[in-house]
Parts: C-alpha cells; sequence; structure tokens
C-alpha cells in the first residue's frame, strides 16, 4: 500500500523520462504530450538551455538563501516578468493558489484602505482559483467547496460573460473592492471570456475603482498567442496572478501589480520562506528567455489553430463544441467522457477531460504543428469510438 495520501484518483502510469514533447514510461512505452503537466511544462521535457541554467544552479550550491538576503536571480526574473506583464510589481511564491492568495488579500487590503470595513470581490461561476480556505471560497465549484465550510467570505458570484450581473452587484453591494477573473477558464472547461466583456468589466473596474483581477496561472504566458489573455483585449489589469508554465516543472507562483494594486502591500503584509528563491528564479528566468528566443507563442498560437481545426475537420456528430484559443484547446462531448483518459494513455497520448465532458489539451509550447497534427491522429478514433457506442447503445 502507498503511504502517498489519497487525494487525486491516479491513472496507473508513471512517467519517468521525457524529452521535447515526448515521455517514456516505467515499460519504455512512448507518449505524445497533448498536457504538459496541466499548462505547466512550457519548454516540454529535457530542454537543454533550461537543463543547463538549472545545473549551473545547483553546481553554484545555492538552491535557497532568504528573503532576508537580496537575491539577484529574483531581480531578473521580475524585470523580466514586469516587462512581459507591462506591470509594476512582482511577489514570489510557490503555487497557484498562493499567487491567488496575495490577490485576495491585496483586494481586502486595497478595500481597507480605502475605507471598506469588510471588502468583497466579484467572481465567476465555473472559476477555479485552488484550494485553500480562500481560493476554494473563490471558487465556483460546490465540489471543491463541500466538506470545507464553513467558507471564507467577502466573495459575491456572478456568471461569466455577463455584464449585466455585474451591473446589479455594482448598483446593490457598496463593499466591492475587486473582481477577480479566469480570462479563459480552464478547470470549468476552457470557457472563453469575449473580449469585449473583458473590456467593458475592466471600464467598470475604473468607473468603481476596483481591482481587476486576472488569474492567468493556467491561460497565461504564452499559451495563447499573447503572453497574457488581457493582452488580446488591450488593457492591464491591476493584479495578475501566475504560476504553472512560468518556471517550466520548477514550483513558482507569482502576484504581479500595476496600477492601483501597487504599493498595496507594505513591509509585513505579505511573506513566504521559499517564494522567488534561487532555483526557482533561474527557472524563471531561462524559461521566459527561451519562450522569446525560440518565437514559441507564435508556435503554441499555430499548433493550437491546427489541433482545433483537424478536430473540425474530423466532423463527429456528438462533439458538441470546439474551443480555446491558441494552445488551450477544449473539444466538448454530448456526454461525460474521463474514461477518455485512460484509453488515451493506452494509445499513447497524454490529455486530460475537464468539467466532465470536455477533453482538455494544454500541450507544452514547443510543439511543432506537425506533431499537433499527430495528437489528433491519435485522439480521432478514441473518439470515433467512443460517440459510436452512444448511437449503438
Ligand atoms: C486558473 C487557476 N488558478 C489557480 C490554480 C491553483 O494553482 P495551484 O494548483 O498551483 O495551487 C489553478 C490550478 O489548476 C488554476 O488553473
Amino acid at each position: 500500500m502507498s503511504h502517498v495520501m489519497n487525494t487525486y484518483a491516479r491513472q496507473p502510469v508513471a512517467f519517468v523520462r521525457g524529452e521535447g514533447v515526448w515521455l517514456w514510461d516505467e515499460q519504455g512505452r512512448k507518449y505524445l504530450d497533448a498536457l504538459a503537466g496541466i499548462a505547466v511544462n512550457t519548454l516540454g521535457y529535457a530542454h537543454p538551455k533550461l537543463t543547463k541554467a538549472l545545473t549551473e544552479r545547483i553546481k553554484s550550491g545555492v538552491l535557497h538563501t532568504s528573503n532576508l538576503w537580496r537575491i539577484p536571480d529574483q531581480e531578473a526574473a521580475a524585470d523580466r516578468i514586469a516587462e512581459i506583464t507591462g506591470l509594476d510589481e512582482v511577489f514570489f511564491c510557490n503555487s497557484g493558489l498562493e499567487a491567488n492568495e496575495a490577490a485576495i488579500k491585496i483586494a481586502r487590503k486595497y478595500g481597507h484602505d480605502k475605507g471598506i470595513a469588510e471588502p468583497a470581490i466579484i467572481v465567476m461561476e465555473k472559476a477555479f482559483h485552488g484550494r485553500s480556505l480562500a481560493t476554494l471560497s473563490a471558487t465556483g465549484n460546490r465540489k471543491v467547496q463541500a466538506g470545507f465550510e464553513p467558507l471564507v467570505s467577502g466573495f459575491v458570484r456572478v456568471p461569466l460573460n455577463d455584464l449585466d450581473a455585474v451591473r446589479l452587484v455594482a448598483e446593490h453591494n457598496r463593499n466591492i473592492a475587486a473582481v477577480m477573473i479566469e480570462p479563459i477558464q480552464g478547470e470549468g472547461g476552457i470557457n472563453v471570456s469575449r473580449l469585449e466583456y473583458l473590456r467593458d468589466l475592466k471600464a467598470l473596474c475604473d468607473k468603481h475603482e476596483w481591482l481587476f483581477i486576472s488569474d492567468e496561472i493556467q491561460c497565461g504566458l504564452g499559451r495563447t498567442g499573447k503572453w497574457f489573455v488581457y493582452q488580446h483585449a488591450g488593457f492591464k489589469p491591476d493584479v495578475v496572478p501566475l504560476a504553472k508554465g512560468l518556471a517550466s516543472g520548477v514550483p513558482v507562483g507569482a502576484c504581479v501589480t500595476g496600477g492601483r494594486a501597487n504599493g498595496v502591500f507594505k513591509p509585513g503584509n505579505h511573506g513566504s520562506t521559499f517564494g522567488g528563491n534561487p532555483l526557482a528564479m533561474t527557472a524563471v528566468v531561462a524559461t521566459i528567455d527561451i519562450v522569446k528566443e525560440e518565437g514559441l507563442i507564435e508556435r503554441a498560437a499555430k499548433t493550437g489553430e491546427t489541433i482545433r481545426s483537424e478536430v473540425r475537420k474530423l466532423a463527429l456528430p456528438g462533439v458538441t463544441d470546439i474551443r480555446g484559443m491558441g494552445s488551450m484547446i477544449g473539444v466538448e462531448l454530448e456526454r461525460a467522457c474521463g474514461e477518455l483518459v485512460l484509453q488515451a494513455l493506452q494509445a499513447g497520448l497524454v490529455l486530460n477531460v475537464t468539467a466532465d465532458n470536455v477533453v482538455r489539451m494544454l500541450p507544452p509550447l514547443v510543439m511543432s504543428e506537425a506533431e499537433g497534427r499527430q495528437v489528433v491522429e491519435r485522439l480521432a478514433p478514441l473518439l470515433k469510438a467512443f460517440l459510436e457506442k452512444r448511437v449503438a447503445a
């Protein structure tokens, strides 16, 4: 019996080696990876430049110092993040939920600084923000919350892409300090916000002096054809929580601020022992530099579009929607399809199913269009068999 706590329904496979977009299991079987460890492995596996940077960091002997001292790699990473986000200040932590926790604290502190005693944050239905008490309370999925009540208060929920719902809250609730949104919901089923809606939502935030928090933990970092989804909409949010793909596999989180959110945290307001340590920061700097040098944002946009259009060409009845942006891809089926994950593994393909009936693909940004076509070649017979089974039943 394993002593690992049973918090995940795991598939019976262990990947022990990787190169590019390929993984090998303990038996030496080869898999094409269309998931990147759920949007984490930006550079795929064994990227030589990342390996070199991390090896040098390890050889230096300094994996960790402390935020009590200056950390030059942290300063370099913050400079790069400021450049790609267009924002100003970066707080480093170790995961997505921590980045969101920092964002929620900033929103509350911002509210208090404005004289709101009990600040509240508008959040979206079907959103996922993490599994700490505050972030699961912000999450719009009862399954994540059930059993952990009492929830953290101060979240007001509205449907995605519904500006009137937000306006209505604005009319009746004087405690709002911020809006928190995943501009493309990942766990919720690859639900894409309309760009017009995002712009209008930002205008509403400006009108009421609310913070706009864009949780780009899953959708950010080049995956959609720009560094961040808000850049497609053409504005800058006040707070951008990041994690996942930021260090291509080394655990990291970052809460980035600009505009009204700058300077809200003062010394002593927040902290993290590991946050921004030299090991993680080396990986952040290398990841961002490599994405730029190798044109991976453009590649992710093309490969993702190729995957979507190849799936569309299959014209399968029972596929109810094909959506996403760049290499954030959702194929919605007419019924729950969790069994496809194991079937795909057996066919040498790594993917995921979310929101019960959405096949989710988040390939590494290094995936080529030819490899993207191979993803669909492997997926197509599985989809056909799965959907035909229904017709036969
Ligand atoms: C949009 C979003 N926010 C937050 C999180 C939480 O990140 P972590 O699992 O690193 O705590 C996730 C993880 O899936 C996510 O997709």
